[in-house]
């Protein structure tokens, strides 16, 4: 089965994923809000399967992981502890003529902004562009009835603050020890001076973050652990090994509160390329050190066994919940021409563990008590997991519509079903059929989706 390589693929995406119910523009019917994007039907199933798997990995199947949710508004000074109010900047530029506003080293500004050689690109005018002045990228709102400075908070940038201000109340009603962990996913928001490439920046987001605390000393051996756990988890997403690689953060590429720094890149192609994912970041002290320092309450922890107190290091991993969906939707598209059919199909060959629906089921014809079979069953899977029931058209397009949307497999009942109670199970990527008990349909899917 050739498969046709597609230079296109985040465009084909964008039409799939509206046309299927996967993800929208937000408020489309206005005009739409600027790089915000709702998740319909099929696209929330996707995100919230990546969620739990998330979950599980980092904070159910280990003992050294606590889950946290923290509020997305936090007391002002947690931004000025974090360093995100003098620091969390981009330096932007505006142009005079059109009003037009572009981060300050974008490669399609011709000429140094603030002089006349300067050219805006997108009226063309030449020496209508400011000087780069710093704007800082968070959301601002007000809390209470009073609209002034002494109301200001903020939508978080990131979870991880809120990790930070709870590392003792965590530590303390779980008693874990060092090492251990806190994990949270959550909403966060950034008001990004050039998003763009569909949800892969976002000025809405979500990030699924674990901050990781250890003895000083010892950071560098749990980074490295972190580092190949991660890249192991975005595999086991199916994510291709070849389209995922580490980028190691030079010097000058270091954010202000970071010792080392690895990102996770995928390749998503085209123009984006290998592009971060997922951060890994050893913070040394730098957060907990800022949150005592600010507001005055010791945050270091006891040692007991050893009669110590230390302020513990943090290693940190940092991924964003809708980049690694777009991963995923753009890893698992693909176009294929079938032996022996004219039309080609499109199939997302999305990880059964995270495809939206698992199985569709289909009555090969509309008579014989085969939609009464096929009801049935689909009833009785519904209670495990998310099925698909489909009666309408040729088999072979009711196939095509479910490989579109990523489901695994396909359950026919046919004639043969009603006389013997079996049914077909067709493969999604090998488009094998084989023929099972309807008994055992449910038993035979339920295991392959969580392996
Ligand atoms: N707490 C550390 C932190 O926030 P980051 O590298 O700024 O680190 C981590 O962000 C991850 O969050 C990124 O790897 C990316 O997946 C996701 N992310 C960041 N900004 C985003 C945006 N504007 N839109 C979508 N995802 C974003």
């Amino acid at each position: 089965m050739p498969v046709t390589a597609s230079p296109d693929v985040l465009e084909k995406l964008v039409s799939l994923c509206k046309r299927r119910g996967f993800i929208f523009q937000s408020s489309e019917i206005y005009g739409g809000t600027g790089s915000v994007w709702d998740y319909g039907p099929l696209g929330v199933e996707l995100k919230k399967n990546l969620k739990d798997r998330w979950w599980h990995a980092m904070v159910r199947a280990r003992d050294d992981i606590e889950g946290l949710d923290a509020a997305i508004l936090m007391h002002p000074r947690v931004w000025e502890a974090s360093g995100h109010v003098a620091t969390f900047t981009d330096p932007l530029v505006d142009c005079r003529n059109c009003k037009k506003r572009f981060r300050a080293d974008d490669p399609k500004i011709k000429g140094t902004p603030g002089t006349p050689d300067a050219q805006c690109p997108a009226c063309g005018m030449k020496g209508t562009l400011s000087e780069p002045r710093l704007f800082n990228l968070m959301f601002k709102t007000y809390m209470g009835p009073v609209e002034d400075s002494a109301s200001i908070v903020y939508l978080r940038p990131e979870t991880a603050q809120g990790i930070y201000v709870n590392f003792l109340n965590v530590q303390q009603s779980t008693r874990q020890k060092v090492p251990f962990g806190i994990a949270q996913i959550g909403k966060a928001f950034r008001n990004e001076i050039t998003p763009g490439n569909f949800i892969f920046r976002t000025r809405e987001f979500e990030q699924m973050e674990m901050q990781f605390f250890v003895e000083p000393g010892t950071d560098m051996h749990w980074f490295e652990y972190w580092k190949e756990q991660r890249l192991n988890w975005h595999k086991s997403l199916g994510l291709a090994a070849e389209r995922l690689e580490f980028h190691q953060h030079s010097k000058e590429e270091l954010a202000h509160y970071a010792r080392a720094a690895f990102d996770i890149q995928f390749d998503f192609g085209g123009t984006l390329g290998f592009q971060e994912i997922e951060g890994v970041h050893n913070r040394g002290d730098f957060d907990l050190s800022r949150h005592q320092e600010y507001s005055g309450k010791k945050l270091e922890y006891f040692d007991q066994p050893n009669n110590k107190r230390f302020l513990p290091f943090v290693v940190e991993t940092s991924v964003g919940a809708d980049r690694t969906t777009l991963a995923v939707l753009v890893n698992a598209f693909r176009e294929e021409s079938v032996e022996g059919e004219d039309e080609g199909r499109t199939v997302l060959g999305i990880h059964p563990s995270l495809a939206p629906i698992k199985a569709g089921v289909f009555p090969l014809v509309k008579k014989d008590g085969m939609p009464e079979f096929a009801e049935k069953l689909t009833a009785e899977l519904r209670q495990r997991f998310p099925v698909f029931y489909d009666e309408s058209g040729a088999i072979g397009r009711r196939y095509r519509r479910q490989d579109e949307v990523g489901t695994p497999y396909c359950i026919t009942v046919d004639g043969q079903t009603m006389e013997d109670g079996t049914v077909t199970i067709r493969d999604r990527d090998t488009l094998q059929q084989e023929r099972v008990a309807a008994d055992h349909v449910a038993r035979i899917i339920q295991a392959r989706i969580l392996t």
